[in-house]
């Protein structure tokens, strides 16, 4: 599979930090028995991997702009192109010692994401996509499952937990998705989430309160595998909207109408 310059400087972005939080995570692990617990040292391993990831991005392409979660936005002098990135999505995953983590990195060209990178090191899975070329998972070519009625599919989601979320919004939405479909899961690291729905490993997925570099790459995945998405209201600006329903086309459609079914009245 040829890749072009561009990916391949995101994918050499996502290996570096790859590795980087990969022994972090080997002292997570350990850590989890100290008293202390392993928290201060995993938010030195998320800037960690932050700064390798914006070393090799800025290397590369000096005048593009950046947007990491753990930093403040840099306007490039590129006003066209900007890398948003998500140096570890996961963050609860990982500082619990549980494999399901990723870099994600995109590359936004006029307000429209073209290229998306996400690469969790734990399982040596690496996902990309560039507007045009297809998805990939490592050397395999992805495409969105087939499945054409919820019964049938087994869908993602994001939990709102203590201090974050609106709880009761979230209480209805399940309690309407889970009475239609075969399954539900929740993972815990949204980027993840969306390159599963764009390698058909869940039908669909849909979250809210989320941020755009939770986002920005597994969008260009999915529309690559062929799937379908929208904000939780049918529209096209995720970011703004910071939620998002994806799946393939049928199933899209049907979450949608689902996740927005109103509140019961009994
Ligand atoms: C979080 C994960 C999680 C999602 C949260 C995100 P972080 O990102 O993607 O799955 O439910 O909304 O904030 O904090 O681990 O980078
Ligand atoms: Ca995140
Ligand atoms: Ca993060």
């Amino acid at each position: 599979m040829a890749r072009s310059a561009l990916l391949n400087v995101m994918v050499q972005a996502a290996l570096k930090a790859g590795k980087s939080l990969s022994r972090d995570f080997g002292e997570v692990q350990n850590l989890q028995v100290s008293v202390k617990g392993p928290s201060d040292f995993v938010s030195q391993a998320d800037l960690k991997a932050e700064k390798i990831v914006r070393d090799e991005l800025l290397k590369a392409r000096p005048t593009y702009g950046f947007l990491g979660e753990e930093s403040e936005e840099e306007k490039g002098t590129d006003g066209a192109h900007r890398w948003i990135v998500d140096p570890l999505d996961g963050t609860t995953n990982f500082l619990h010692g549980i494999p399901q983590f990723a870099v994600s990195i995109a590359l936004e060209r006029n307000g429209e994401i073209v290229a998306g990178v996400i690469f969790n090191p734990a399982t040596d899975e690496l996902f990309t996509a560039e507007k045009g070329g297809g998805a990939f998972l490592n050397d395999r070519r992805l495409r969105v499952a087939s499945r054409r009625v919820l019964s049938d599919c087994v869908i993602g989601c994001g939990v709102p937990h203590l201090g974050r979320g609106n709880h009761g919004k979230f209480l209805v939405e399940l309690r309407h998705v889970m009475g239609e479909v075969a399954g539900i899961r929740r993972f815990g690291a949204a980027a993840l989430d969306l390159a599963y729905v764009a390698a058909g490993r869940i039908d669909g997925f849909w979250e809210v309160d989320l941020s755009p570099w939770d986002m920005a790459a597994g969008l260009v995945l999915i529309r690559e595998a062929g799937g379908f998405l929208s904000d939780m209201k049918g529209g096209t600006d995720v970011f703004s909207h910071r939620s998002v329903v994806a799946g393939n086309e049928l199933i899209h459609k049907q979450l949608l109408e689902v996740v927005n079914r109103p509140i019961p009245s009994n």
